[in-house]
Parts: C-alpha cells; sequence; structure tokens
C-alpha cells in the first residue's frame, strides 16, 4: 500500500506545521537516546548540482533538528537519503547501484528509513521503476516539496507503508527552515527556483518547474542573517540568475539585487550561478564591475561553439554573439576569470562544429570548465533528434577537447603565480593537518601552510606554484 500526495498550506502555516512534526520526531529520538545511550543517525547525499547541495543543507538541518547525528558511514545509518540527480544518465545509475546495495542492508537492518527525493523522483518513469524492482524505499518526494520531510517521515512511521508524495509545481517558497551549512564562512542562497528556458537536451525545466523569484526581502534577510552568523562569502543560486526578478508583483533586475546584497555589512564575497549568455545585460556587466564585494569570476556556459548546434540546443545565441560578450566582460573588468559548461556530442554535432567548440575554448581561455559528454534524456526535443553521434566518436572528441582546455587552464592558473591574492581560507586539507585550502577572488584553489586559526578569515597569500587545478602558495 500506498499513501500519496498532499496539498500546500501557505507558507508561514506549512512551516508551523513541519516544526512540529520535527518536535514529535525529536521526542521520540530523545527517548531513543534515554533508553539505549545512542544517536539515531542519519546518512545524506546530494548528487548533482550546487542546487541540490543547498537542499540537502535543508533536509540535514531538518533532520538533526529531529535529534538525528549525522554519520559518513551509510553502513551505521538508521536513515539514509539521497538527494537525486537526473541531468546525466550515469547520475541515475548511480543511484539504482546504490537501491541495489540498499536491498540488503535493508534485510540487516529492517528498521533503517531509506528516502529518495530529488530531481530523478519528478520523472514518472523512475517512480514507476522504483514501485517494480525497489520496493524496499521508505519514501519518495520531489523537489516541490522538499520541506515535508518531517512530515513524510511520520507518515511513514505511523502508516508502516512507503510514502510517495510528488507534486507537479509549488509556487509557494517555505522560508527559514533549518538548515545545517556545509562551510561555516560561506553560504549558498537561493534567489529563484526553476528554469524558463527549455535547452532541448536538458531535463531541468521538467523536475524543476517554471521560473520562481523569492522576494529581494527575503533574499536580503536571508543574507543579513547569514552575515550575522559569521559567513563572509554568499553563493546567488538560481538556473538562470540573469533573468531573475522577471516574474515578481515589483520586478526587480539581477543587477540590481546585486547592488542590494552588496550593501549587506559583514558580507564580503558575493558570487552567482548560473549566467545563461541570452540574459547578460550591460547592466549586469556594470553592477558587477562596481560592486567591490563581488567575485570577479563569472560561470558562463556555451555548451557548444557551433551556431548550427547552439540553435538546435534552443540557446538563442550564436557563437559570435558569446564571444562578444566575453570581449564585453573582460573589457569592463580585465582581471575577471571565466569557467563554463561544455556539451560534447550532441545530435548532429559534425567535426567541423566541434572544431567550432574548440575555437570558443581557444579564445575564451577558461580558469575552468565543466566538460560533459551529451546524454539522451528521454522526454527532451533532443532525445527524438536524428543523427544522434556514436558513443567511440563523441569520446573521441571529448578527449581531444581535454586536450585543448587543460593546457589552457594551465596558462590561465599561471597567471596568478607571483601574486598576492587575499584567500577566504576554508578548511583543514584532508590529506594532511598542517595544510589549509581556499580560494581567491577568482575562485583558484590554493593550499598553504597555515593554522587552523585563520579558517574563516580572509588572508593575503603568495601564489608560488602551479598545479593546474589548484595553485601552491605561502601565506606572507
Ligand atoms: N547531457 C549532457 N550534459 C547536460 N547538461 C544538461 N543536460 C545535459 C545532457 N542531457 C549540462 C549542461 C548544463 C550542466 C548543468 O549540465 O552543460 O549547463
Ligand atoms: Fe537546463 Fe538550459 Fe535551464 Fe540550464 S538554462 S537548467 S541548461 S534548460
Amino acid at each position: 500500500m500506498e499513501r500519496q500526495r498532499t496539498t500546500a498550506l501557505p507558507a508561514e502555516a506549512e512551516l508551523a506545521r513541519q516544526m512540529e512534526y520535527i518536535r514529535e520526531i525529536r521526542q521520540e529520538n530523545d527517548r531513543y537516546f534515554a533508553e539505549t545511550g545512542k544517536h539515531k543517525k542519519f546518512y545524506s547525499l546530494a548528487m548533482g548540482c550546487q542546487m541540490n547541495a543547498h537542499d540537502s543543507e535543508k533536509l540535514e538541518g531538518m533532520l538533526d533538528e529531529m535529534g538525528y547525528e549525522r554519520t559518513q558511514e551509510e553502513t551505521e545509518a538508521d536513515f539514509i537519503i539521497y538527494n537525486t540527480c537526473c541531468v546525466r544518465e550515469n547520475a541515475e545509475l548511480k543511484v539504482y547501484g546504490k537501491l541495489g546495495w540498499l536491498k540488503h542492508y535493508k534485510k540487516q537492518n529492517p528498521n533503517a528509513v531509506v528516502a529518495l527525493c530529488g530531481c530523478m523522483m519528478q520523472q514518472d518513469t523512475v517512480l514507476e521503476t522504483i514501485r517494480q524492482k525497489y520496493r524496499h524505499v521508505d519514501l519518495v518526494f520531489g523537489t516541490f516539496n522538499l520541506y515535508k520531510l518531517p512530515e513524510l517521515m511520520k507518515t511513514r512511521e505511523e502508516s508502516g507503508c512507503t510514502v510517495f508524495d510528488i507534486w507537479q509545481e509549488n509556487q509557494e517558497v517555505v522560508e527559514d527552515l533549518p538548515s545545517i551549512r556545509h562551510f561555516p564562512y560561506k553560504a549558498s542562497v537561493n534567489i529563484m527556483f526553476g528554469c524558463n528556458n527549455f535547452c532541448s537536451y536538458c531535463v531541468v525545466p521538467y523536475v524543476r518547474g517554471r521560473e520562481r523569484s523569492r522576494t529581494p526581502e527575503d533574499i536580503l534577510a536571508e543574507v543579513r542573517k547569514l552575515a550575522a552568523d559569521g559567513v563572509k562569502e554568499v553563493m546567488l543560486l538560481g538556473q538562470n540568475v540573469n533573468s531573475y526578478g522577471k516574474n515578481l508583483e515589483n520586478p526587480v533586475s539581477f543587477a540590481e539585487l546585486l547592488r542590494m546584497v552588496n550593501e549587506v555589512e559583514g558580507i564580503e564575497r558575493i558570487r552567482f550561478m548560473t549566467s545563461h549568455p541570452k540574459d547578460m545585460s550591460d547592466e549586469l556587466i556594470l553592477a558587477m564591475k562596481e560592486c567591490d564585494k563581488v567575485c570577479k569570476n563569472l560561470h558562463l556556459p556555451f555548451q557548444s561553439g557551433s551556431t548550427e548546434i547552439l540553435k538546435k540546443m534552443n540557446r538563442h545565441y550564436t557563437k559570435e554573439g558569446y564571444l562578444e560578450l566575453v570581449r564585453k566582460v573582460r573589457e569592463a573588468m580585465p582581471e575577471i576569470t571565466l569557467s563554463t559548461d561544455i556539451i560534447v556530442g550532441f545530435p548532429g554535432e559534425t567535426e567541423e562544429d566541434f572544431q567550432e567548440t574548440l575555437d570558443v575554448i581557444r579564445k575564451a581561455r577558461y580558469c575552468t570548465a565543466f566538460t560533459f559528454i551529451y546524454s539522451k534524456r528521454t522526454g527532451t526535443p533532443a532525445a527524438k533528434m536524428e543523427n544522434q553521434v556514436p558513443e567511440d566518436v563523441v569520446k573521441d572528441r571529448f578527449d581531444r577537447m581535454l586536450q585543448v582546455l587543460n593546457p589552457i587552464v594551465h596558462e590561465v592558473t599561471e597567471e596568478q603565480v607571483g601574486k598576492v591574492l587575499p584567500v577566504l581560507v576554508e578548511e583543514v586539507s584532508k590529506h594532511d593537518e598542517n595544510i589549509l585550502t581556499g580560494r581567491t577572488e577568482q575562485n583558484t584553489l590554493v593550499h598553504f601552510s597555515g593554522s587552523k586559526d585563520l579558517i574563516g578569515q580572509i588572508v593575503p597569500v603568495k601564489i608560488i606554484e602551479n598545479k593546474t587545478f589548484y595553485v601552491i602558495g605561502e601565506r606572507i
């Protein structure tokens, strides 16, 4: 038997209701602790993008409030939650692999609860597969009702049935959920949800719905609260931040929002992602340039260098238009570094199209690039296109792309060597407790030796050695 779909109350009432469930579960967990001397443990895994990572911070915050303790060991967890991604097929395969393993785990630990949420769960075919093949899953919910975790856990406990609660939309944003930040000194802030762009390869608009922007008041209140809590760097998150604010009752542009966040006392660095080139306005370039706290580092996915392919991708810009944008951005901010997303092997991509992609890489000179092999996603227009490129051809292009890209990344990083740059110290290296890691404004990862008291501070570091994907520095 399954329990399904509930509806939303207004956001504030929803929060109050969920907090009530959290209190009930906490009481049960406190009793468990009193009886056994042990805390119940949760294991949480966020797959995919920063949006999912940030959503998981909220799930983890709620579990923490319920009295669960976090564990990094899946094999000792009483509650396991995977926040799934479906942008590419390999992310989905990973989840099915984990579910196979969990079948055994649940046999040995029948009281363990397994929850699946996030983008992948918004697809009917996935739900069908779970219903038929993975009956040991206890809780399934999607991207629109994440805040309902406490209630769904309670429903599961009381009914003993698998709970499926998938919504197709939700305009309400439940503010002020408890949250555990992955870093104390930097935080992500959602400024909008969903996407209206329907790039022909991409499943995101189908699983995260239409664009909804949070009001500047709510965003600023969150940023101020974070600043009061010691956060120095905020990352403003949205699938396409450049179209922020268009659907608000009183429309506000992303450039205006940046200027407002720039005024928040205590915040020292502002980053944002992702920018769609078609919506990157002159107003935004000027705001980036003029706001002293906005990091001079821009993630500007181009996906393909071929105008022909960009058209089939429904991206609404040309190769020349993109390169002109890069020129304008660099002219305004000569110190800026750029990163990007690239897809190789989109249907119909010829060797000539691929060469155009290499040309953009050479001309735009990225400090980092996220490179992807095209993955066919059911339900997207690209999945039905003819001339899907054979796997061996795509693999060969992918390798050739890295051969062009990596030396450029090395050269761009080299430009930092010899400079003294402010670094926000993030954490102690996982491999050596005397080494700290942090990031420059340009988002270069820096390793340098120093005391862990520096974590959370912005300190000057001289860059002395280029390791391509990170640099070695020296505290001065
Ligand atoms: N195949 C490969 N890469 C994809 N991306 C989105 N959809 C697909 C797909 N079907 C990439 C894009 C996007 C990033 C988040 O993921 O490059 O910018
Ligand atoms: Fe996907 Fe395009 Fe929206 Fe990015 S802008 S989430 S690639 S549809």
